[in-house]
């Protein structure tokens, strides 16, 4: 698993959907080979993910669907393989995620958002909840909206944003609104609203290009580590170096 700095960094794709091929597109141009790529068909229950497929990679890099993930996790994981996931909707199996990583000394990055710019909107939303837990009139809301091919609802990033938030809010748990339609690539709404006015936070992303930087730089991250990390851990990290 260590790298010559000069030799690009293996990857193996699992999903070559709308996320898969953004971040085939921008990988090279950022020091990685796309080393392989599989689909529902070529990994059905993760059965591609052999010991020797993975000891052809560096990284593998999920974008596949909520109940692909978890398999694609145990079996990278088993391998004691580097791992990078953006697929959501597979949260509540978190746990058994994180036992199969530590068990294997393996290691794994994933966050509902690879967007740097998001990684931002919950620092600026915690603080915004920290001022409003003096001024309990204001009621909080997300909205979220995405293109109509997004399986789950409400978005890990809604839901993460909402437990950004919660500790300073108390009782006033915000409301998650979800929207699906046209081909939107995500778009999260915080607000606080009276009955006189309403203050917005809003975070949109113009393409995936935002999301496949996030994915690389977090791969290129767990390329050199092991265990089990949330992005936001890797940013606090890298900020402080
Ligand atoms: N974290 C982030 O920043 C972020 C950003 C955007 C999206 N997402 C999430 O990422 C996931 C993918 O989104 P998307 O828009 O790229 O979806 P998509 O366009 O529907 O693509 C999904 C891909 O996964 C493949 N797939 C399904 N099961 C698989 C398996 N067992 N092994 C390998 N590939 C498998 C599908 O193959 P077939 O074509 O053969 O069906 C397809 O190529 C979703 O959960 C979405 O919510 C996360």
């Amino acid at each position: 698993m260590t790298q010559n700095p000069e030799e690009p960094i293996r990857l193996l794709l699992l999903g070559h959907g709308r996320m898969g091929r953004a971040i085939e597109q921008l990988a090279p141009s950022r020091g990685f080979a796309i080393a392989g790529t599989f689909t529902a068909q070529s990994n059905p229950g993760g059965a591609g993910l052999s010991r020797e497929a993975l000891a052809a990679v560096d990284v593998v890099i999920d974008f596949t669907r909520p109940d692909a993930a978890l398999e694609n996790i145990r079996r990278v994981a088993e391998a004691g393989g580097r791992m990078v996931v953006g697929t959501t909707g597979w949260y509540d199996r978190l746990d058994e995620a994180r036992q199969a990583v530590e068990r294997h000394n393996a290691g794994l990055v994933y966050a509902a958002n690879f967007s740097l710019g998001v990684q931002l909107f919950y620092c600026l939303a915690r603080e915004a909840a920290r001022l409003m837990a003096r001024w309990p009139q204001y009621e909080p809301f997300i909205i979220e909206t995405h293109h109509r091919f997004k399986r789950d609802a409400p978005s890990g990033t809604a839901q993460e944003l909402a437990r950004q938030i919660e500790s300073h809010l108390g009782a006033r748990l915000p409301v998650i609104q979800s929207v699906r339609a046209g081909y939107v690539p995500g778009t999260h709404e915080l607000g606080f609203d009276t009955e006189g006015e309403t203050l917005l936070l809003r975070h949109a992303a113009r393409t995936r290009q935002a999301f496949a930087e996030g994915a690389l730089v977090a791969a290129r991250w767990v390329a050199g580590e092991t265990g089990f990390h949330h992005f936001s851990e890797i940013l606090d990290m890298e900020a402080r170096t």
